[in-house]
């Protein structure tokens, strides 16, 4: 007998992301200003939510696309039973790269949250590239602007995370211990995720990279970074522009609520600067430190 399935409608993933209230909030109101009676693409609809949102700010059609078969199989059938979305929402099983839409539809609206926690993580940057110039009748784009930005302090919570690591660490493996040095540069390597909400120090904040989607064509960036003596916390984070007027913004800065919470990296001893890169071959942050 088959115990589990990965091969499943992904419950925990999608309700993360249907809790987050601010999230669906700011896409709600952008949408609301923009799509009405326009034919709209939905890259990556998942439960179908913004293109419901679409539906009820009276979208004239939605393609609502989804590549992973079990989200589309559940959600697909609920939708063909809904009276509420009607025919309005087309769901469809497909990755983005892989459409074309009717002849006789022009898309005018390009709406989708592939946003990944530090940003470009999941393809926006591509998608909307990709789909842009597969329809060059696409005008308005939610969100139509990323840029990626960091954030440079002290946070006593990244330091007490670190020691009762290496306190685990050293105590349940002798050949750690007086190694903390080491074990400081390797924990620099990653992201760890964190909401800062208690947060007060005086930080920096400086935008590392902007893309424009449905302009640029590929995420890649790599940048270098100074971190000045006295912090030890580098936040990488996203501010995505959702309309036109740059008044619905929505981001995973240090003491934000949404649901990716904020990641960062902690700066090692004796290091002054750190050198990210970012490889969207094969979705791989790439962090050194000098
Ligand atoms: C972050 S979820 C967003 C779900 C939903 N739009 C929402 O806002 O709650 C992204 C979804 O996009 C799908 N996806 C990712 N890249 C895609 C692509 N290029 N084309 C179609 N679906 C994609 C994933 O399988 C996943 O279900």
């Amino acid at each position: 007998m088959i115990w589990g399935s990965d091969y499943a409608f992904p419950i925990s993933y999608h309700r993360a992301m249907l809790e987050d209230t601010q999230r669906i909030e700011l896409y709600k109101k952008a949408i609301e200003s923009t799509v009405q009676d326009k034919v709209v693409i939905d890259v990556g609809a998942g439960t179908g939510i913004l293109s419901l949102y679409a539906v009820q700010a009276g979208a004239k059609k939605i393609y609502a696309l989804e590549k992973d078969f079990e989200t589309y199989n559940f959600i697909h059938g609920l939708v063909q039973k809904s009276t509420i979305v009607g025919k309005t929402i087309e769901f469809i099983n497909t990755s983005s790269f892989d459409f074309s839409i009717e002849p006789f539809d022009i898309p005018q609206v390009l709406i989708s949250e592939l946003i990944g926690a530090v940003g470009p993580e999941e393809g926006i940057v591509e998608a909307f590239f990709d789909l842009k110039t597969k329809n060059p009748s696409l005008a308005s784009f939610i969100p139509h602007t990323i840029d990626i930005c960091c954030d440079i302090f002290y946070s006593d919570f990244v330091e007490n995370e670190f020691q009762n690591n290496y306190t685990i660490y050293s105590r349940n493996l002798p050949y750690f211990k007086n190694e903390e040095t080491l074990f400081g540069d390797m924990y620099a390597q990653k992201f760890l995720f964190h909401n800062f909400m208690e947060e007060t120090a005086v930080s920096d904040q400086q935008i590392l990279k902007t893309y424009s989607l449905g302009i640029d064509q590929i995420s890649d960036f790599k940048v270098e970074i100074k971190v000045p003596e006295h912090a030890n916390t580098i936040a990488v984070f996203f501010k995505a522009y959702l309309d036109v007027n740059n008044t619905v913004t929505l981001t995973n800065c240090p003491g934000s609520s949404l649901h990716w919470l904020t990641p960062y990296l902690r700066k090692p001893y004796k290091k002054e600067r750190v050198t990210i890169e970012y490889r969207s071959k094969n979705k791989f942050f790439f962090v050194h430190w000098d």
